[in-house]
């Protein structure tokens, strides 16, 4: 008989506690544990098994069970895994080269962002069987986005379904090659007595679609929300049961949609996919810096361009300052796309080494195109751009730069310099500036660029303005 018991989940990080808190033990916020029912099943497989201490002992039992037994590795036979190609080298790429067979993958991001634009995209490209479950969307609703996408297409199956049991057995059914869940919040699993999008149903309904996957072999996508109160039990708590998390992110008020990995047990979680927005779905985009510098004036002050790298791709983005006089008393700081601490280190930085006054002044900062870098190599770039702004003199938008700045003025080496430097050479820049230890075992032959080297704030004021 299965009996009725509550627990206590915490919102945030999905741990368990018999009884209420204030404070969650394991991730420690506050106020975010809640009760919820959970049936509890007998456990027979406990009931069965002979104790591990007693193996030894009673060896005439034969065999420990029916279960795998421990293998040395190099006897582990490997097949090649035949992954699947989605017609979108962006996925492909963040995925590690496509998506392996059987596995599970969570697609995390904020409500609004394109979750459910960039996967039925991939449903109705893909040219083989899909099944797409959606708890949020009518099917009237799913297609008429789907005609914006560009077209229906006799292989993407849409399912309005929001109990796991029912919807595993119509894809057990239809046999599809690709499985999508929009979105995991909205499943509920007849075994757990509690509301959709609670921890419990949330944890039971990743189980059950996590072994139907690994049984079958059909990989799936799970769609899930995270919200900023983290009041619907979260994707947070799924991270160590998916094979993958993915994130979608951007800033709502520009077109660019940046793909992270943060988890993937496939492939590197270095490599991120870019995307644009527009009226007709997700475009990739191959080519950021080409996009992300289209937009530039030749003769203002206060820009400088950066050559960044995110993740493993290099991407040449624009920084713009803004110096001006505060007219009230305390001057005001502001950063979009940077960090405001680390801002204020770079002032800090240039008041004291490089003798600029800027404890007067307003100081406003923008990454160009809503994109948000936490790459150190930005540092010179910012720098670069203040000064600009500061003594009004423009930098010539044909130079580049990559180099981080320490405490005491210095402009230090950062990582993958050759990639910088050939990124912005491929990008027609006449010239780039980069830390004096970067360039050990560098080959200035190599590219057409210029590359000249720095080693303090002060030379950097020096060669732009001097
Ligand atoms: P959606 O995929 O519904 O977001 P999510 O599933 O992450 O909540 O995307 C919603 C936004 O995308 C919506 O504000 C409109 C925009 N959009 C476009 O700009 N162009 C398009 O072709 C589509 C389908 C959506
Ligand atoms: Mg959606």
């Amino acid at each position: 008989m299965a009996k009725t018991k509550t627990s206590f989940f915490c919102r945030n990080c999905g741990s368990e506690s018999p009884k209420w808190m204030g404070q969650c033990p394991s991730c420690r916020e506050w106020n975010t544990l809640t009760e919820e029912t959970i049936v509890q099943t007998k456990n027979e497989r406990l009931d069965n098994q002979p104790n591990w201490r007693e193996v030894g002992k009673t060896s005439s039992n034969g065999p420990v069970g029916k279960g795998p037994r421990p293998i040395a590795l190099d006897q582990v036979v490997a097949g090649e895994v035949h992954r699947l190609i989605a017609p979108d080298q962006e996925l492909n790429r963040v995925l590690g080269g496509g998506i392996v067979p059987g596995s599970i993958i969570l697609f995390g991001g904020q409500p609004g962002i394109g979750k459910s634009t960039l996967l039925l995209q991939l449903a109705l490209r893909l040219g083989q069987r899909v099944l797409y479950v959606s708890g949020e969307e009518s099917e009237e609703q799913i297609k008429m986005r789907a005609d914006r996408l560009g077209g229906a297409s006799h292989n993407c199956f849409l399912l309005t379904e929001t109990n796991t049991q029912k919807l595993l057995q119509h894809a057990a059914e239809l046999q599809p090659k690709l499985l999508i869940i929009d979105s995991i919040q909205t499943l509920a699993s007849p075994h757990v007595d509690s509301m959709a999008g609670t921890v419990s149903q949330v944890r039971e309904c990743a189980a059950e679609l996590q072994r139907f996957a690994k049984e079958t072999g059909i990989p799936t996508f799970l769609i899930g929300h995270i919200t900023k109160e983290g009041s619907i039990a979260g994707p947070k708590l799924l991270e160590h049961i998916v094979d993958a998390v993915l994130q979608f992110e951007g800033d709502r008020n520009y077109t660019y949609r940046i793909l992270r990995t943060l988890k993937n047990r496939f492939g590197s979680t270095d490599e991120l996919g870019i995307y644009q927005m527009d009226g007709s779905g997700l475009r990739e985009v191959s080519n950021p810096s080409e996009l992300l510098l289209s937009e530039r004036d030749e003769d203002l002050s206060g820009s400088a361009v950066c050559a960044t790298l995110e993740g493993m791709r290099p991407m040449l983005i624009e920084v713009q300052a803004l110096v001006s006089t505060a007219v009230y008393g305390t001057p005001q700081r502001s950063a979009t796309g940077f960090d405001l601490r680390r801002l204020s280190m770079l002032l800090a930085v240039l008041e004291k080494r490089a003798g600029l006054p800027l404890g007067n002044q307003d100081v406003f900062l923008n990454i160009a195109g809503g994109i948000r870098v936490d790459d150190p190599a930005i540092d010179l770039s910012i720098v670069a751009a203040l000064l600009s702004s500061a003594m009004d003199v423009t930098i010539s938008p044909e130079i580049a730069f990559a180099g981080e700045i320490g405490l005491s003025g210095e402009i230090r080496a950062v990582t993958r310099i050759e990639q910088r430097i050939q990124e912005a050479d491929r990008l027609g820049f006449r010239s780039i500036y980069v830390s004096k230890y970067n360039v050990k075992g560098l080959d200035p032959d190599r590219y057409s660029i210029r590359i000249y080297t720095l080693a303090t704030v002060r030379e950097l004021y020096e060669a732009l303005f001097a």
